[in-house]
């Protein structure tokens, strides 16, 4: 079986990060949200991916994702489908065509992130034999996202995007297996009011077709990183579940608790550092509190400040702030710093679509 990472799209709602990079390459616990459903893919045995990307965020992904293989070792090999226009879940399904053939593919999409080994779904998949297999998670504001009711025996009856009264709380996750019959479904369904082609249509036209559409509810944690607070979410997530204590750089009067990991090259002097936390290689921290839920990426500089639950990109320089910085996403190469002989004023240049709480 071959997997289709849709890795295209506006990623509007992170602007202004995804000015100037793709939203799946943002990291949580210092590595790209993409890598991770790839680490799935990857340990789920299959070996052929194709990855779907947009013409601005294709450079990059391709450079990320070559650069990953080597040194993760992803034996699979990679093929690079460009979006012209972000058109929809279905577009993205389209314009694949050739790539997936006539034959079950397993679609991710590159900003989502299971728990769950994929490996299971697939097996349901072969087993059961449906024109398609989604995912479905209980969520507590299902009206965000696609909503799906199911019958007794699992199979789903009716799929809505984001309805104003959701019939149940099962939202459906990004991850999905579909038969061929997925491209036909897309071609016949219309734009969305936003424009778009969307997969929850096209999986209702299977429905509507009476063929069997079946799913599987997910126990394990559902990231989806749209926005801000779900890339923190996620990093407290990821953080808590995956980092060990491990101290490759150099520590001098500072006291580190917890589950910590400091990379190679990174100078950590007079400083309290409480896991669970990530520290790039690189980074220089001075008397600064690095308080829990935190990642710093490589070669960012912290000196005099406090920062907790937060993500840091790298090359990013916080300098003699006053006050603690909390739940906060920090582009690379950013300066925060408190300002020269104007304690009564805050001096910035700021992005495009920045926000800023003082
Ligand atoms: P979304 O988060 O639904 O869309 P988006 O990336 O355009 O973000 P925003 O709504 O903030 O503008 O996309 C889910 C995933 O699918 C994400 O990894 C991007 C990818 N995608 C494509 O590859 N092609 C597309 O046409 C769209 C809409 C999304």
């Amino acid at each position: 079986m071959k997997a289709l990472i849709l890795s295209g799209g506006k990623g509007k709602r992170l602007r202004p990060l995804t000015y100037t990079g793709p939203k799946q390459l943002i990291p949580v616990a210092n590595k790209p949200i993409l890598f991770y459903g790839i680490d799935s893919i990857v340990s789920s045995n299959i070996k052929d991916v194709g990855i779907i990307v947009s013409p601005e965020g294709r450079e990059e992904i391709e450079k990320a994702v070559f650069e990953g293989k080597e040194r993760l070792k992803w034996d699979c090999s990679f093929t690079f489908i460009e979006q012209s226009y972000p058109g929809g879940l279905a577009h993205a399904v389209l314009v694949a065509e050739d790539f997936i053939g006539n034959a079950p593919f397993l679609m991710y999409l590159g900003d989502n992130l299971i728990k769950e080994n994929l490996r299971v779904f697939i097996d349901l998949f072969l087993e059961k034999k449906p024109e398609s297999l989604i995912l479905l998670k209980e969520v507590e504001n299902p009206e965000r996202f696609g909503v799906a009711t199911l019958n007794e025996k699992n199979e789903v009856i009716k799929l809505i995007e984001k309805p104003k009264i959701p019939e149940s709380n099962l939202a459906l996750v990004g991850v999905y297996i579909f038969s061929p019959s997925i491209f036909h479904a897309s071609r016949c369904i219309k734009p969305s009011w936003r424009g778009e082609l969307e997969i929850t249509d096209a999986i209702q036209y299977l429905i509507s077709c009476g063929m069997p559409v079946v799913a599987r509810i997910l126990e394990g944690w559902w990231l989806d990183t749209g926005k801000k607070d779900d890339i923190l979410y996620a990093n407290r997530i990821i953080l808590d579940e995956f980092i060990e204590r491990k101290i490759m750089g150099q520590i001098n009067e500072s006291s580190v608790e917890g589950r910590v990991t400091i990379e190679k090259g990174s100078i950590i002097k007079g400083c309290t550092i409480r896991g669970p936390v990530i520290i790039g290689e690189g980074a220089v921290i001075e008397n600064s509190f690095i308080g829990p839920y935190t990642s710093i990426g490589s070669n960012c500089y912290i000196r005099n400040s406090s920062i907790e639950h937060s993500v840091c990109l790298e090359g990013a320089r916080i300098v003699d702030v006053p006050f603690r910085l909390e739940d906060s996403l920090i582009g690379r190469r950013v300066v925060i710093e408190k300002g020269k002989n104007m304690p009564q004023a805050h001096r910035v240049i700021v992005g495009d679509d920045s926000k800023i709480e003082l």
